[in-house]
């Protein structure tokens, strides 16, 4: 089934017109290269990219076919130098900027207009795979050649980045890149702060890796008003739902954003026999309640984009014959409604000073981070629409329930996401995989995209 069904789409494609498919989808400029571009005339060298995929996985300090690749480690550095010797034979110019952020520019005809960028992440959590976030560094190149390779010219440049610790394995800091180039507050506060567990500084880490790094460099990073006219990132859905569906691409229309709380709960504690249970407050009981709150409070929404879940649960002092002196717990709670979202931790609040008064206990009560959801760019999802059409290849609309640096980028440009399937949605571990199929139609949707969004007036 799924055979006959590949052998129509690559019937269809030979099919296929550019201009007349062109017409039929507004979203598509007329001018411009793009007319003259037949879909089969993109082609994708997945045996390179794969080789090149493998590559970056040796770059590692887990063995195969696990990746672990943390920031400004040796496997990090020499990932850097991968890339960027990648992007510059691909004949993109390539610069850095103060965290390490990596930009490949290929030089548009309109040089002076706002770029369409596209990109994503190299480094890995600890034991995890090799396509997260890879597919969107080295497809993109990929991308680039494959649109060269048909003699294409952009109007508006186009720029590959390599985002610096989408992971926040190291520091605590999630999308640490992103968050700077997006210019968000506090960053250089917490930056100056941070030591990994090693108790190495921030700083101290960027310069073993080479970075001539200045806390003041930082307050170069974050992007100009309108360098981007577009950003779009290709990643595996990381979910098992385009492989069920047996849907090639994904196209995002929004991306869930977390918002994380801690919380401690403090009592008296005592003996577990001499203390009777009229004069206790229990840390411990307090914090399983709020738990269940937490629980309560996300379904009270209704709503199956809302998620809440409580990770961490520890008690002091943890033993069996000791009452809970202290509770301390985290909580996850992420939606694409933000309103809705921060209301729920408005609830979660409520509950848990109402169990602390209950319960006469302390309570310290912590929101560690609430960034806002993002929604795509109208324009992106269309654009990524008519490449899928125009390749014959199937998608749906979903929504990006892992967070990306695209969460940020959107702060600073209209932003879209391109996903394909993943071998049963596995993903931050080894058995993460993409067939080569995948990879190579979602670069071809990429670009596609760029090509259009580059063209757009
Ligand atoms: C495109 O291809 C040409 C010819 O092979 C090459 O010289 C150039 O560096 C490539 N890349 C870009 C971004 O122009
Ligand atoms: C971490 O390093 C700082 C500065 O070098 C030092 O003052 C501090 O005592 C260290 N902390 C630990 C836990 O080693
Ligand atoms: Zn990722």
């Amino acid at each position: 089934m799924k055979k006959l069904a590949a052998l129509v789409i690559l019937i269809l494609r030979f099919y296929v017109d550019s201009c007349t498919s062109d017409s039929a989808h507004p979203g598509y400029p007329q001018s411009s290269g793009f007319c003259g571009l037949q879909s089969d005339e993109l082609i994708v060298d997945s045996f390179r990219l794969q080789q090149q995929i493998d590559e970056l996985a040796s770059f590692s300090d887990s063995s195969a076919p696990s990746v672990t690749r943390i920031l400004y480690s040796e496997a990090d550095v020499r990932a850097r130098r991968y890339i960027k010797d990648l992007m510059d034979s691909s004949g993109l110019i390539v610069r850095e900027d103060g965290v390490g952020n990596i930009f490949g520019r290929w030089e548009g005809s309109d040089s002076m207009a706002p770029a369409i960028a596209t990109g994503s992440h190299t480094d890995a959590i600890p034991f995890s795979g090799k396509y997260d976030g890879v597919v969107g560094v080295l497809g993109a190149i990929e991308a680039i050649n494959a649109l060269n390779r048909t003699g294409f010219k952009p109007r508006r440049s186009l720029e590959v980045i390599m985002f610096t610790s989408e992971e926040p394995t190291r520091f605590g800091i999630s999308c640490l890149g992103s968050r700077l180039l997006a210019g968000l507050p506090n960053m250089k506060s917490s930056l100056e702060r941070v030591v990994d567990k090693d108790n190495i500084s921030f700083p101290d880490a960027a310069a073993i890796a080479g970075y001539e790094f200045a806390l003041e460099t930082l307050l170069e990073v974050p992007l100009k008003e309108d360098t981007y006219a577009a950003f779009v990132e290709l990643h595996i859905e990381q979910g098992p739902i385009l492989e069920e569906e047996g849907i090639a691409i994904g196209i995002v229309t929004a991306i869930a954003a977390p918002a994380s709380l801690k919380v401690d709960f403090r009592g008296d504690g005592g003996h577990a026999g001499a203390v009777l249970m009229p004069s206790r407050n229990d840390a411990g009981l307090a914090a399983a309640e709020l738990a269940l709150a937490v629980e309560k409070h996300v379904l009270e929404t209704q709503s199956a984009d809302t998620v809440g879940t409580t990770g961490v649960l520890e008690l002091y002092p943890g033993a069996v014959n000791s009452i809970p002196s202290a509770a301390h717990i985290e909580i996850d709670i992420r939606d694409i409604d933000e309103q809705r979202r921060n209301s729920v931790i408005q609830h979660i609040k409520v509950s848990a000073s109402e169990i602390a008064t209950r319960r006469h206990v302390h309570l310290d009560f912590q929101i560690v981070t609430q960034d806002p959801p993002a929604a795509s760019s109208q324009k992106i999802v269309k654009a990524i629409e008519s490449a899928s059409q125009q390749l014959g290849l199937t998608s749906k609309h979903m929504i990006s329930r892992a967070y990306h640096d695209s969460l940020f980028m959107a702060r600073v440009s209209p932003m879209g996401m391109i996903f394909i399937p993943c071998y049963r949605g596995y993903s931050h571990r080894p058995d993460e995989f993409a067939s080569r199929e995948d990879l190579s139609n979602g670069i071809k949707v990429l670009a596609l995209s760029l090509l259009a969004l580059s063209s757009d007036l």
